[in-house]
């Protein structure tokens, strides 16, 4: 897997539509059909061990893998508040903590509610030096189950999910984002980045590896899907929401050392609860 925010020598961030492909890498997506999709018997049991693949990642890696993300109060503002006092987040898929840390260093008013289905990963968020039960619960959870609300209630002021619906089966996006509604408050807000539709880890899969359309398996189990910005807008709006932004991030990295250019695509959106 890629860590989705590797700081590279050189950044350009840029705005806009769908990134457009060479005729090599159309071939290389072509290429990834030759050997068909990933049987039925597989594909179940992914799905099956979903938990189990990712609990062995961070059995693996244990805090190593993903960086802190510091870009998060820039592309979303929302976060920071403006003095109405101590609001709620819910991290969702919350990994051993690199979204919420940075955002508890920075002193931002907020009461933090952290899942994820691995056991290890809310184990790490939970060892974190600055884990303060008066500030922040984590807890084990799975995303695609119907009850959040039972364990976070039903006002919620912000979810995030970052690089997380990408990992759950496309079957289950509407379970997911249903969950997520009726944790929020009416005004509530849901923050999302994800890896979008021609990311280069995409075009690098190789044959063997394609379980459905822009859906892929990597070596360790864990599977990874490349959205469209038409299809988040669609899924968000059809569970109830309002789309407030969605659109592309397009980040050049450009490695001086090693003279590789590589484009990573994310979606980013944020949705309100009306
Ligand atoms: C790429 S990591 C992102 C972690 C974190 N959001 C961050 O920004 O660093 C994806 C996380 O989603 C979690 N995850 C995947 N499917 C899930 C599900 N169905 N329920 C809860 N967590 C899930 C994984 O265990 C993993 O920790």
């Amino acid at each position: 897997m890629e860590e989705a925010d590797a700081p590279p020598d050189q950044l350009i961030n840029v705005h806009h539509d769908v990134l457009q492909l060479t005729d090599k890498e159309q071939q290389l997506l072509h290429h990834q059909d030759s050997r068909g999709l990933v049987g039925n018997f597989q594909q179940e049991k992914l799905e099956r061990e979903a938990g189990k693949n990712w609990d062995k990642f961070y059995k693996r890696n244990e805090t190593r893998f993903f960086k802190d993300r510091h870009w998060t109060t820039r592309e979303f503002q929302e976060l920071i508040g403006c003095g109405e006092g101590t609001r709620t987040l819910l991290e969702v898929g919350c990994g051993v903590g690199n979204f919420i840390y940075p955002l508890l260093e920075d002193d931002l008013d907020l009461f933090v509610y952290a899942c994820d289905f691995s056991p290890r990963a809310v184990e790490f968020v939970k060892s974190h030096p600055k884990y303060d039960e008066s500030k922040i619960r984590a807890f084990e959870y799975d995303i695609t189950k119907d009850d959040l609300n039972s364990k976070v209630g039903d006002a919620v002021d912000i979810i995030s999910t970052i690089f997380v619906l990408s990992a759950v089966h496309p079957d289950k996006f509407k379970d997911v984002v249903s969950n997520l509604y009726r944790c929020l408050r009416p005004g509530g807000m849901v923050l999302l980045r994800d890896y979008g539709l021609n990311d280069m880890a995409m075009l690098r899969f190789a044959p063997g590896s394609k379980l459905g359309e822009r859906f892929y398996v990597r070596q360790d189990g864990t599977r990874a899907y490349y959205f469209t910005r038409e299809e988040i807008s669609q899924l968000f709006t059809n569970a109830g929401f309002e789309v407030s932004s969605v659109h592309y991030v397009h980040r050049q990295t450009v490695n001086k050392k090693e003279g590789v250019n590589a484009q990573r695509v994310f979606i980013q959106g944020k949705f309100l609860k009306p």
